[in-house]
């Protein structure tokens, strides 16, 4: 029991299902803070068998902190411009429905000066196969490194380019995503980020990686900095780090963007689908009230 809940650990090294707490209903701050140090202990938490409305699924997030719109409009929910559809699938005219999942190791807003803490993933319909989401520990990666290794990267800073990653993920033709509009890439600096975080509540180090699209490591040249970005990626994404999400129709995953990457999975758009509400949560600690 953790405050006025119960936890299921569900791997060795990262995530707990939450039971026996009512989402849906406004939250006590002693609930509040148990949840916040349950979140930041375990990276990821399971919610099961919810029926969540969307002002349901904005109000629980929210109280743990400001929720941030989406840059990319044209994937928010109409009425609900702080809920963005993540979706493969497309209608009848093969528009897309929402926006598709990054298929490459991430964590949400790196490309934002101050990016947000958590995400809170709801899967409103889910495929009979496939669609899975994987999860890996920063944390637990970073802690494994050898001393050598963490004594080189320690001061290293990492810039982050939106406009290239973005291109790089969702390559024009291929990828049914709608394009950044000249708009959204002006509003998308590129902005540098230490590639060693500390969490912003627990305090611990954390890898703070993507997959190599529109980053690069300041003062090294292109090569050195690939090279060093991929072993750190391979290494971090090893199973040993890593938790794998099967989704239930009702299943809400609240991740946390300052220790987790992660990374969605295939599925046949043409056998199921898949449709899901996230919200983004800022980061407390950067936006003091
Ligand atoms: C994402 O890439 O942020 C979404 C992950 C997923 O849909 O599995």
């Amino acid at each position: 029991m953790a405050g006025s809940f119960d936890l299921i650990p569900m791997s060795d090294v990262l995530g707990a299902e939450v039971r026996g707490l009512d989402i849906t209903a406004k939250l006590d701050d002693s609930t509040i803070t148990a949840l916040e140090s349950t979140w930041a202990d375990h990276e990821i938490l399971l919610f099961r068998d919810l029926d969540l409305s969307p002002g349901e699924q904005v109000t629980f997030s929210a109280q743990l902190g400001k929720l941030s719109s989406h840059t990319q409009a044209d994937y928010a929910l109409p009425n609900h411009p702080e809920i963005f559809i993540v979706s493969s699938n497309v209608d009848e005219k093969g528009t897309p429905i929402g926006a598709t999942p990054t298929r490459m190791w991430h964590s949400d807003g790196q490309y934002t000066a101050t990016p947000p803490a958590g995400t809170f993933l709801y899967g409103v319909d889910i495929p009979d196969e496939g669609g899975d989401t994987l999860f890996a520990s920063m944390i637990a990666s970073y802690e494994a490194l050898d001393i050598e290794v963490k004594e080189k990267i320690e001061d290293l800073q990492v810039l982050h380019s939106r406009i290239q990653s973005y291109v790089k993920l969702h390559p024009p033709g291929t990828d049914v995503r709608n394009q950044l509009t000249e708009e959204e890439k002006s509003s998308f600096p590129d902005v540098i980020h230490p590639l060693v975080r500390r969490h912003t509540y627990s305090g611990k180090k954390a890898l703070y990686l993507r997959g190599n699209a529109g980053q690069h490591i300041i003062g090294l040249d292109e090569e050195e900095s690939d090279e060093l970005l991929d072993t750190l990626a391979v290494f971090a994404t090893q199973d040993r780090f890593v938790y794998r999400h099967q989704w239930r129709k009702g299943d809400a995953i609240l991740w946390d963007n300052r220790s987790v990457s992660h990374m969605g999975t295939p599925y046949d758009i043409t056998k199921g689908r898949r449709y899901m509400y996230r919200t983004t949560i800022q980061d407390r600690a950067l936006n003091p009230a």
